[in-house]
């Protein structure tokens, strides 16, 4: 009987009733809303060393032990910190976020910190504790705790320089020293950062502060875009001006995700060797997180813009040719093109009715053009000079009304276009933009001039196809039915061929 007197009356002194109170209220908050767990976690702690150390000191009164005066004061403070706890649980997980304030995890820390480590004072100090003596008689003991705190200060004081002064934020890209990464936290004593190799470093907010701290991509009042370099070299036989405009205006038309259109990328010459002249892409990547593969699409458009103009990359100075190019030689690697481009020609049914010397003919005009994933291979309103013939990748076709921008058509090689423009002479109905990595060849009009002089249901079966196509276009446009598009399409072939014949100067 005695005990149980004595633990009420104990439990009364010690704020026993809060502390069950606040248990039960902690119990229906993680239920309710998301928590720190952590925190959480300290305090269910607390909650129970309080609990022990009431009974303790409840027994030992039962029994008038002077070890109730040793246990009482630990079980008020204990008591008093799951209180804070459960304050501060309340105060930034309830209250603050129905406010709409969010207090960074560091400031919640310090805040937290303080609060306890005050109500703890308060508490020894009603218990009878004399704290200031005790600290002021031992000089040592205070000079060390200073001592071995600097770091702990220093660190928590750099955490909260950095959230209150706004310098960096969560999901920033930041260099220090060699650690390139995103700001994923700054605690209390680090700021973690996540590297591309999925590595998490702990980078000491002493350091942060100390050091030189790189935001990638942060510019005042601009998006967030970081400026990259792409690197290549080509011989002295191609004049740099055409170099730079021909690969220049490949980057800027390409349609790379992640390449920023604002700055627009541009071409430099950054030096000069005895061989080759150094270029350089450099361009503006929006996702600081995917640089490299960002960086290999501009390097293969650069590669296709080259091919296209047919210049090539440098090679090394020290490359040496032992292979003869003898005439037989380059008989052998023209014929194996051609053959290539005899091929493609027969697998399109557009030239199925020519003439195995028709087809020669025609082989021998074709030009080579392959694209790179994005490369814009024909662009709404420009000036057409080619029909393209696709031997292998995919493209989409777009048109715009200056407004929206839809998808009309999905194109897979082996397969042609560019038709309408080369031959109305109208300017492209469509932009045509490479999937993928797109094979390619085209033919110009002088080539299919000769074609069609020769061959007038080739003449015929493009004014199909065409009206076929630009139905497809309008009826995106008007969003005509199926049957009124075939309707319309039927009636407008005979209207393209005569438009071909005139254009192309057919008998
Ligand atoms: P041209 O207008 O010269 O340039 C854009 C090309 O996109 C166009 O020729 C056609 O070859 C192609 N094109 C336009 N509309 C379609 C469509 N509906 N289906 C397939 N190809 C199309």
């Amino acid at each position: 009987m005695a005990f149980f007197e004595a633990l009420w009356t104990e439990a009364r002194q010690s704020f026993t009733p809060w502390v069950l109170l606040l248990t039960v209220f902690a119990f229906v908050l993680t239920k309710t809303v998301a928590i720190d767990k952590p925190r959480f976690k300290a305090m269910f702690l607390f909650i129970a060393a309080h609990l022990a150390g009431l009974v303790a000191t409840a027994g030992f009164e039962a029994v008038h032990s002077t070890f109730a005066d040793i246990t009482r004061t630990p079980t008020w403070v204990f008591g008093a910190v799951a209180i804070v706890g459960a304050g501060a649980t309340l105060l930034f997980s309830v209250l603050l976020p129905r406010a709409r304030l969010h207090a960074p995890l560091i400031v919640q820390d310090v805040v937290v910190g303080i609060a306890m480590v005050a109500t703890s004072v308060a508490v020894l100090s009603r218990a009878g504790v004399n704290l200031s003596g005790l600290i002021a008689t031992s000089a040592v003991f205070t000079a060390m705790l200073g001592f071995s705190l600097q770091d702990v200060i220093g660190n928590i004081a750099g955490g909260l320089a950095l959230q209150v002064d706004n310098s960096l934020d969560e999901g920033d890209w930041i260099r220090v020293g060699d650690v390139t990464g995103r700001v994923v936290e700054v605690r209390w004593r680090y700021t973690a950062v996540e590297t591309r190799n999925w590595e998490t470093v702990l980078i000491p907010n002493t350091v942060m502060t100390r050091s030189n701290v790189f935001i990638l991509g942060k510019r005042q009042g601009q998006p967030r875009q970081l400026r990259r370099w792409v690197y290549f070299n080509v011989d002295w036989r191609f004049q740099p001006g055409d170099v730079i405009s021909v690969v220049q205006t490949a980057v800027r038309a390409a349609q790379i995700d992640r390449v920023a259109k604002e700055p627009l990328a541009t071409v430099v010459l950054m030096d000069m060797t005895d061989t080759f002249g150094k270029y350089a892409v450099r361009y503006h990547l929006s996702d600081i997180a995917v640089d490299d593969p960002t960086d290999s699409e501009v390097r293969a458009c650069v590669y296709f813009a080259l091919q296209r103009a047919d210049m090539t990359l440098a090679m090394p100075a020290h490359a040496l040719f032992v292979t003869e190019e003898t005439t037989d030689r380059k008989a052998i690697k023209t014929e194996k093109q051609l053959q290539r481009r005899r091929a493609l020609l027969s697998t399109l049914d557009l030239f199925a009715g020519l003439a195995e010397a028709e087809r020669e003919e025609l082989a021998r005009h074709m030009k080579y053009a392959p694209f790179a994933k994005g490369e814009v291979m024909t662009r709404q309103g420009a000036e057409a000079h080619w029909l393209y013939l696709m031997e292998d990748g995919q493209a989409t076709v777009r048109v715009s009304d200056g407004t929206y921008d839809r998808e009309v058509a999905q194109l897979n090689g082996p397969c042609f276009f560019g038709e309408m423009s080369l031959l109305t002479g109208e300017p492209r109905s469509a932009t045509v933009i490479a999937n993928g990595e797109v094979e390619c060849f085209r033919l110009d009009k002088a080539a299919m001039q000769g074609v069609l002089a020769a061959r007038h249901e080739i003449a015929e079966t493009l004014a199909r196809v065409l009206a076929e196509r630009q139905v497809t276009l309008q009826a995106a446009k008007e969003g005509l039915s199926a049957d009124a598009a075939r309707e319309r399409a039927n009636r407008e072939t005979n209207a393209l061929l005569t438009r071909i014949r005139a254009f192309f100067a057919l008998g």
